[in-house]
């Protein structure tokens, strides 16, 4: 079923069809996580996707609720906005052999797929809210805090690890020059106690 079809005569079955289109979507993200994992170098970035593919399980089981609430069948409906969004991912990382650049790739193409959920879960919110169905806004409020945390980590990661990183590999003689990028080295950099060790031998 197309967005623009007649199946969709009502602001009820707008909803419906966004609930079923954002089912499918949850399984298909769950699907694709593990490939993302296994290609991912960054020990914070692998982390960070190995835990929202347990966070992706329980917003399956909060749409599943919002089905049971519903009384509806929990069903979905092939989505082409996310395929195409995962498969945009996938082809990016079978074009892509130097690790940093793969990491700062499939931090851009998970950002794809958090941005395209949120917009998904706060028109979900917005139509159950109107349709005076408040008791599943919690479960889409609390799926759409997740991807909002995923997304705000994974910004974090493309401006403070990831991102200078790969920049690094592409043009090795160019000197970091902004603050920004001069930053994670330092916090990297392990703390020197080299001079109390000294004045502690003296005073020994
Ligand atoms: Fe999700
Ligand atoms: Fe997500």
């Amino acid at each position: 079923m197309g967005f623009f079809t007649k199946d969709i005569k009502s602001l009820n079955d707008l909803f419906m069809h966004g609930l079923q289109d954002l089912y499918y979507a949850e399984n298909q993200i769950m699907k694709a996580l593990p490939g993302m994992i296994e290609k991912a170098t960054d020990a914070q970035l692998r982390a960070g996707f190995e835990k929202h593919l347990a966070e992706s399980e329980g917003q399956v089981h909060r749409l599943r609720q919002v089905f049971e609430l519903l009384e509806a069948e929990p069903k979905g409906d092939k989505c082409p906005a996310i395929d195409g969004i995962l498969r945009e991912g996938r082809d990016l990382m079978s074009e892509i052999d130097d690790e940093d650049v793969m990491n700062v790739g499939l931090v851009a193409a998970a950002q794809a797929v958090e941005h395209y959920e949120i917009t998904r879960y706060g028109a979900l919110i917005a139509w159950a809210t109107e349709l005076g169905r408040t008791d599943v806004v919690p479960m889409f409020k609390a799926n759409l805090a997740e991807e909002k945390a995923t997304d705000q980590k994974l910004t974090q990661m493309a401006e403070r690890r990831v991102n200078p990183k790969a920049e690094k590999a592409d043009k090795p003689s160019k000197p970091k020059s902004s603050a920004r990028r001069k930053a994670p080295k330092a916090a990297t950099r392990p703390v020197k106690a080299k001079r109390p060790a000294k004045k502690a031998r003296r005073r020994a």
